[in-house]
């Protein structure tokens, strides 16, 4: 009899909780790379925008960055399961678990799967000096200088070390660039400006205001068509359309809580980030930076870790066949 009366109390305290929730300890959104970054521009909109559907809650986000999103990661998944810790990860949730095989959490069973955000292409871009204009400039250039140039990125599994690594797969070049990781694409781009660098594949979120200002040179898309409907991305081709066969690289984002996380609160965290996501100002800010929000079923936490599964069988495969890994 006593052990019913204390797992009703604990059912009723986590009820309570949940009715509560948020309350006035900050939810914490934990984002796996350097602060200014893609991820991090992400993070800090969704948060702003969630704050708006969640009155009195406090949003925040903290960088913990480090090997491609892992320590982050790792972070959230060892984190109280109180709703409070949740983490904003990319395709790196499921290119990490092919790359990294000493993975200190597994990505479906140590997280609840809240949602998906958004859908992001990437741009190929080069330091301001770089001697090309257009993409076949660019090539002949990377070609006429084999081994002589590198590549930035934000660690083993980010985006950026994805994207770098399938252009250069198809670049024929006789030698591989030298690539130079970065805590996240945010310092990588200080580099790039400052022409400490000579490449970078990174995703529109960070890119757009730079190529637009003309601190760096833009030369393709990754998407398999150009993105025509933006108003300074639509005029650089994409890799596809470069003859690169079957380029069509979008980077997708999506938003996890620690397992054990109540489902009272996970499913109000996915209420407000659907809200979240249908918010004018978020879908506008997001569409600036050539995002693209997510409108279809991946919203939901059931089909967002479908997509995830998928998403880490299909890295494996291409990573196992190239016998590449982190560790
Ligand atoms: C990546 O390359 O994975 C991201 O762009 C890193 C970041 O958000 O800084």
């Amino acid at each position: 009899m006593k052990r019913l009366l204390l797992i009703a109390a604990a059912a009723l305290t986590m009820v309570a909780h949940a009715q509560n929730f948020p309350g006035t300890k900050p939810v914490t959104f934990v984002v796996p790379f350097a602060a200014g970054g893609p991820t991090d521009k992400v993070a800090r909109d969704l948060a702003v925008a969630m704050a708006k559907t969640m009155p009195g809650g406090n949003f925040v986000v903290e960088n913990v960055a480090g090997a491609g999103g892992t320590i982050g990661a790792a972070k959230v998944a060892r984190a109280n399961p109180d709703g409070h810790t949740l983490l904003l990860f990319h395709i790196g949730m499921a290119a990490t678990p092919a790359l990294y095989r000493k993975l200190s959490y597994k990505p479906l069973e140590d997280f609840e799967f809240l949602g998906m955000v958004n859908d992001v292409p990437m741009t190929l871009v080069g330091k301001p000096q770089l001697p090309a204009n257009t993409y076949r400039d660019f090539e002949n250039y990377i070609r006429a200088n084999a081994g002589k140039l590198n590549i930035a990125h934000a660690g083993l599994g980010s985006a950026s070390h994805i994207c770098g690594m399938l252009w250069q797969a198809q670049l024929q070049s006789k030698e591989a660039m030298t690539t130079i990781p970065f805590g996240g694409t945010a310092p990588a781009m200080n580099a790039l400006v400052g022409g400490q660098v000579d490449v970078m594949c990174d995703q529109t979120t960070n890119t757009t205001a730079q190529i637009e200002s003309g601190r760096i040179k833009a030369f393709a898309v990754t998407t398999a068509k150009p993105l025509s409907d933006h108003k300074s991305l639509k005029y650089y081709p994409s890799l596809q359309e470069m003859g690169l066969k079957n380029f069509d690289l979008t980077i997708w984002h999506g938003l996890y809580a620690p397992k054990g996380t109540p489902a009272a609160i996970t499913t109000a965290l996915n209420e407000a980030m659907k809200k979240a996501l249908k918010d004018p100002e978020f879908i506008k800010k997001q569409e600036g930076l050539g995002a693209l929000v997510v409108t279809d079923k991946r919203v939901e936490p059931a089909e967002h870790k479908k997509f995830v599964a998928a998403e880490i069988q299909k890295i494996k495969a291409a990573v196992d066949a190239s016998g590449k890994y982190a560790d």
